[in-house]
């Protein structure tokens, strides 16, 4: 029986409540299909912060390496600046890993709220691929003439050629097991350094996928596309900050935060990846018992089918699928009245 080694990061708010749900079904997939995952719990959060300083400990990298598998609820908190716990957990772990990837599948689930609830789900499923190391989110940058009538502040953005034409291949390659279709999420309008360059990776990347259809779109565009013609769209590839509200945007419009998986992916395999909700914290909701652990355990589905155990990945999804369609057990945003553990237990329940 293969045993998988997992770091569990709860973190902070809704994320410590969906990740204990996912734990369960992931646990119970491993009883039904012969596997078993052996879970290291990590208590990094912004409590910790609170307490000691830091959101994880100086060698918390080093901590996680040996790890197949990170699963991590969401991290932030008020009370704790969000560029200060994001930068001292979250980020960091992405690039200490290269989890260049960030991987954002979406679909129509049954049972959702959405505005393009009652379409057939195979009329929209598609994948953001998100670039997760780089571009828009970077250190460099200050702020100058503080208090003074002359403020301001430099952000800087760093594209390399490697960073981004690794992400676009990954799309491009990853296209050609689904659809065969790319669109790239651009401002090479409005942006006029980074993204006329990654416009020119995109066309010199796309030449040698002559089988893979591929279209540009402007991110203000895209973002109206994805509610009115979303079916026209399959793997959609954009930068950290484009990809990042494309995910939010993509989540709203097929079933809403609580339903969207995520994935940081090491596509080599050299690190551990790390899979989460595309959503956060919720600090509005938390400790209320309502958060909806849909999308982590959906996160914890795509973890599964990264191990290699493909067959208890769709079990998930399946259970998931099944217990969302009866719409007996639903979360508030799903428009009933159940609570996390109960449509975590119902996911679980449907598994056996
Ligand atoms: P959020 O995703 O936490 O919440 C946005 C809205 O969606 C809220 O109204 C919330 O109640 C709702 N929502 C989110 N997940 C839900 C679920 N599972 N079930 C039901 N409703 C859900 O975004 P935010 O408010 O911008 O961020 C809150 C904190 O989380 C901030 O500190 C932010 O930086 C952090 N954050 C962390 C991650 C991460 O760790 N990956 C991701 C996003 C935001
Ligand atoms: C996400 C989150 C993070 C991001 C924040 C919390 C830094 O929004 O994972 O989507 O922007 O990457
Ligand atoms: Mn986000």
């Amino acid at each position: 029986m293969s045993t998988y080694r997992i770091a569990s990061i709860p973190g902070d708010g809704i994320g410590v409540d969906v990740t204990a749900e996912a734990r369960q079904v992931l646990d119970r997939a491993g009883e039904v299909h012969g596997f078993r995952l052996e879970w290291t719990e990590f208590d990094w959060s912004c409590e910790r912060y609170t307490k000691t300083g830091r959101m994880m400990p100086e060698d918390g990298i080093d901590q996680l390496r040996p790890f197949d598998g990170i699963l991590l609820g969401a991290v932030g908190f008020p009370g704790v600046p969000d560029h200060v716990s994001l930068w001292g957990l979250l980020i960091p772990i992405r690039r200490a890993f290269a989890q260049y990837v960030n991987l954002r599948p979406v679909r129509l689930l049954p049972g959702t709220t959405s505005v393009l609830a009652g379409r057939e789900a195979d009329e929209l499923e598609m994948v953001i691929v998100r670039e997760n190391t780089e571009g828009e989110y970077s250190q460099i940058g200050g702020r100058h003439n503080p208090g003074q009538p002359g403020e301001f502040a430099v952000q800087e953005s760093v594209f390399t050629r490697v960073g981004v034409e690794r992400i676009i291949r990954f799309a491009f390659e990853l296209a050609r097991t689904r659809s065969g279709r790319v669109c790239s999420a651009t401002k090479s309008n409005g942006i006029i350094h980074t993204m006329p360059f990654w416009d020119e990776v995109f066309a010199e990347v796309a030449a040698e996928y002559p089988d893979v259809h591929n279209e540009q779109t402007h991110i203000d565009a895209l973002a109206a596309r994805m509610v009115q013609h979303p079916d026209r769209l399959d793997v959609v590839v954009g930068s950290n900050l484009f990809g990042d509200i494309l995910s939010d945007l993509a989540a709203a419009v097929t079933g809403g935060l609580g339903m969207a998986p995520s994935g940081n992916v090491n596509p080599p395999g050299e690190y551990p990846s790390m899979f989460e909700a595309v959503h956060g914290s919720a600090p509005d909701i938390a400790g209320q018992g309502i958060a909806n652990p849909v999308a982590q355990i959906l996160a914890g589905a795509m973890m599964l089918e990264h191990l290699g155990e493909k067959t208890a990945a769709a079990a998930v999804h399946k259970a998931v699928e099944e217990v969302l369609a009866a719409g007996s057990v639903a979360t508030p945003d799903l428009g009933g009245k159940s609570t996390t553990t109960e449509l975590g237990a119902a996911i679980t329940d449907a598994l056996a």
